[in-house]
């Protein structure tokens, strides 16, 4: 069997009390925003990407769209499933890791949010890698002009934040813009570093065109305060707004 990475032991651990998490407490606001954002029809089908216990999944199948959620986190994934009974929803879920999954069918629109997977580094995990991948099987997922919307950490305020002495101790690494996760309690089993990846504007602008994504809109992303609005380079995180190619061959 596979052994479970750090992340997946983290929230193995920390699925029954996610939800406590005063960073979870906007999620009917935040499905408004996506369906408005992504422009999401009665019916269409949406992936959720990192879904967690599936608030964003259930709340969207609620309003009749058709959801699946890929997780890598079983414990996750249970308490997401048993929400979706409670809500009396039909969602789909699959433990998969984002860097590879593949579902074999393609999606109206795509949701990675509160990080997903994106950035969330193991032992090994490399920093422009690990995202580039994820991206990569996103597009794979998406139809043609599809929408997807990202929220990831914001790169400015992990900046801001780190010295030089931090540098010196390998708790901000500013090669990689990553920094020493500092969630609790600390797996033991999966082992080895957690690191936490910020992204930069320009860079993800990059990383979605290199993947055939086209970036439409960056705008502050902070989970608790999502806006059509500028950046601000001390909030926690960011959002990405962004579509596949047309296909021109039809
Ligand atoms: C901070 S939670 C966000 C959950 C949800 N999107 C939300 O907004 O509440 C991050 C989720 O990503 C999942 N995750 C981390 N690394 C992953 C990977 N490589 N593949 C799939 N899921 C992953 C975790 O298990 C966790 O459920």
């Amino acid at each position: 069997m596979k052994t479970r990475t750090a992340w997946q032991e983290f929230f193995d651990g920390h699925a029954p009390n996610y939800l406590q998490n005063c960073f979870t407490k906007n999620t009917v606001a935040e499905v408004d925003f996506l369906i408005d954002a992504l422009g999401l029809r009665a019916g269409d089908s949406v992936l959720d990407v990192g879904c967690g216990t599936g608030r964003h999944a259930i709340q969207l199948a609620r309003r009749g769209h058709r959801v699946t959620g890929v997780d890598l986190s079983a414990g996750m994934l249970e308490q997401a499933q048993r929400a979706a009974q409670a809500a009396g929803v039909e969602v789909r879920w699959r433990q998969d890791d984002a860097t590879s999954f593949a579902l074999g069918e393609q999606f109206d629109a795509a949701i990675c949010l509160c990080e997903g997977a994106f950035g969330l580094l193991g032992q090994g995990d490399d920093p422009l890698g690990q995202p580039s991948a994820i991206l990569r099987r996103v597009e794979a997922a998406l139809k043609p002009s599809a929408k997807c919307l990202f929220t990831v950490l914001n790169g400015f305020a992990m900046v801001r934040r780190h010295s030089n002495a931090d540098v010196t101790k390998n708790l901000f690494d500013p090669l990689g813009l990553t920094e020493l996760s500092d969630v609790q309690p600390r797996p033991v089993a999966g082992g080895g570093e957690m690191r936490e990846r910020g992204f930069v504007p320009t860079e993800l602008t990059f990383l979605f065109r290199t993947a055939g994504l086209q970036v439409l809109n960056i705008w502050g992303g902070t989970a608790g305060n999502w806006g059509r609005r500028p950046v601000d380079l001390d909030e926690m995180e960011i959002m990405v707004l962004a579509c596949k190619a047309p296909d021109l061959s039809t």
